[in-house]
């Protein structure tokens, strides 16, 4: 049996990216095989393919850091799955092809009938979310939050499940995208053509409770000024650092450095970096949790994940210069194994 699979073949453009056809390798002891159905492209895998995201293998690897699909085959001594049975995982590698072998405990069970493609969409993008308002942020109801990249795959789903957690929020994001804003319940700030430090003033006089900023660079100041007394940021990401297809390892070091600056005054607000792989690996019982409560929250249509383009793996390219270029308003998903690549809806 084949198993095609994309792999970065160097660090580079988009062009890197190469499909190439293997055998499909057997489970190990304790390792269950996942034939994928969907696995979400996500901006960590254009850092990665760069070359600057921290823990990046020297290429060749395939990338790919979520993934749904169902069980192929079980490796000895895995009980409590069977196969058939519809599953999800935070890959962070590996994701990009027909079929991965995972220790067992690395896959959560995912209610039956759910879409793939949805389902791919929600572990990265809403696990992250969920943990930044509820583990990090500590969010409470009635607070003032303000998303940056508020149309992106983690905005929407901040926007989504802060809406449920009854924040008054904020969202930056260029023009085009301000519909998928507003409809997600925030009131949509166009940083491109204004400064959102001015806006917010107007929106949220005395400063907002809590920032989400996975932009980085300078964007780490604006967002803690904006901040009232005793308001947190949590910084998630440094966006910042690619520009026209190069990623500038002065800006991710400049970032990481003012957000250690930020930390450090004492004026009564906090800064804080958020890594979901790091909370997997540091509360993977969390981690399980959160994902669980995420499925549950899909499973009952309580978020519906903004899938932008459905693309099959194959083109896997076209997907990340889709990313790289911010052309898209929420989630590519790469599909294969017979999902349905059909139902598109258009960029931005
Ligand atoms: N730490 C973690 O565990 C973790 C987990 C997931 C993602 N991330 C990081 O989070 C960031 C966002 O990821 P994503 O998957 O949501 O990306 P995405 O789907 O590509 O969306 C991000 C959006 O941000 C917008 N943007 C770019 N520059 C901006 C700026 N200066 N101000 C406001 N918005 C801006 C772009 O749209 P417009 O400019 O057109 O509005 C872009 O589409 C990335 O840096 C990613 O690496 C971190």
């Amino acid at each position: 049996m084949t198993n095609k699979h994309i792999v970065i073949t160097r660090k580079g453009g988009p062009e890197v990216l190469e499909l190439i056809e293997g055998e499909v390798r057997e489970p190990e002891p304790g390792q269950v095989r996942v034939r994928i159905q969907a696995t979400g492209v996500a901006f960590a895998d254009v850092l990665m393919r760069y070359g600057v995201y921290p823990g990046t293998p020297k290429p060749p690897f395939t990338p790919g850091y979520d993934i749904a699909g169902t069980i192929d085959k079980l490796g000895a001594g895995v009980t409590g799955f069977e196969v058939g049975q519809p599953v999800v995982a935070l890959t962070v590698r590996g994701g990009y092809a027909e079929f991965i072998c995972l220790p067992a405990d690395e896959l959560v069970a995912a209610p039956a009938g759910l879409d793939p493609a949805e389902s791919a969409s929600i572990v990265l993008n809403y696990v992250t979310a969920y943990q930044l308002l509820h583990r990090f942020a500590e969010a409470k109801r009635g607070e003032r939050v303000l998303v940056h990249g508020a149309a992106g795959g983690v905005g929407t789903a901040l926007l989504q499940l802060g809406q449920l957690a009854g924040l008054e929020m904020y969202g930056t994001a260029s023009k085009a995208k301000h519909p998928v804003v507003a409809d997600a319940g925030a009131a949509p700030i166009d940083y491109r053509a204004e400064s959102f430090r001015e806006r917010l003033a107007e929106l949220a006089p005395g400063g907002v409770d809590v920032v989400f900023d996975g932009v980085g660079g300078a964007n780490f100041w604006h967002s803690y000024r904006s901040l009232r007394a005793g308001g947190r940021l949590v910084a998630y990401g440094v966006q910042a650092a690619i520009h026209g297809s190069r990623a500038s390892i002065p800006t991710l070091a400049a970032s990481m450095t003012l957000l250690g600056l930020l930390r450090a005054i004492p004026d009564g607000r906090r800064a804080r970096f958020y890594s979901v792989a790091d909370e997997k690996r540091k509360h993977p019982d969390e981690f399980r949790k959160d994902l669980g409560e995420v499925l549950r929250l899909l499973a009952d249509g309580a978020i519906r994940p903004v899938i932008a383009q459905r693309l099959p793996l194959a083109e896997a390219s076209r997907a990340h210069e889709l990313i790289e270029n911010a052309r898209v308003a929420g989630k590519i998903v790469l599909v294969c194994n017979g999902t349905d690549a059909a139902a598109t809806t258009a960029g931005v």
